[in-house]
């Protein structure tokens, strides 16, 4: 039986190369121009008819964690309607809470 059984060098550079993939990643995610747009963008076409129509709370300008606007869209609650990794994905839900986070009132 043929065993993989990687030296601690070739160990080493497994992790480094994850690590900069991690990096990466991250460095890709905390764009913020992008993300900021994205977010927007989604905010505008799907929160906003509820949320600048007397539906739902206003969200803008509120300075809260974006855990929180995640939490909520994710969860749903009372009369909003839970929002699925089908209907948001994972990114997109995190722009649109990072816009929310750091968003000015709107009048
Ligand atoms: C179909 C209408 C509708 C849509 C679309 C909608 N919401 Fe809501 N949302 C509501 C309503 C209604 C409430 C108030 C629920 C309550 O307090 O009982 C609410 C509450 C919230 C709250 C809690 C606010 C507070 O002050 O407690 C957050 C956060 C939130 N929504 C985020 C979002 C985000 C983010 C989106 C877009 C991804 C979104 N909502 C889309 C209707 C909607």
């Amino acid at each position: 039986m043929i065993r993989f059984n990687p030296t601690p060098a070739l160990r080493t550079t497994g992790s480094a190369l994850l690590l900069a993939l991690g990096l990466a990643a991250s460095a890709q995610a905390a764009s913020p121009a992008s993300a900021d747009d994205k977010g927007r963008r989604f905010y505008e076409k799907v929160c906003a008819r509820c949320h600048e129509a007397d539906i739902g709370p206003v969200l803008l300008g509120r300075r809260l964690p974006p855990v929180f606007f995640k939490t909520i869209a994710r969860s749903g609650f009372n009369a909003m309607p839970a929002f699925r990794i089908t209907d948001v994905d994972e990114a997109t839900l995190q722009a649109v809470a990072e816009y929310l986070s750091t968003s000015k009132p709107k009048n």
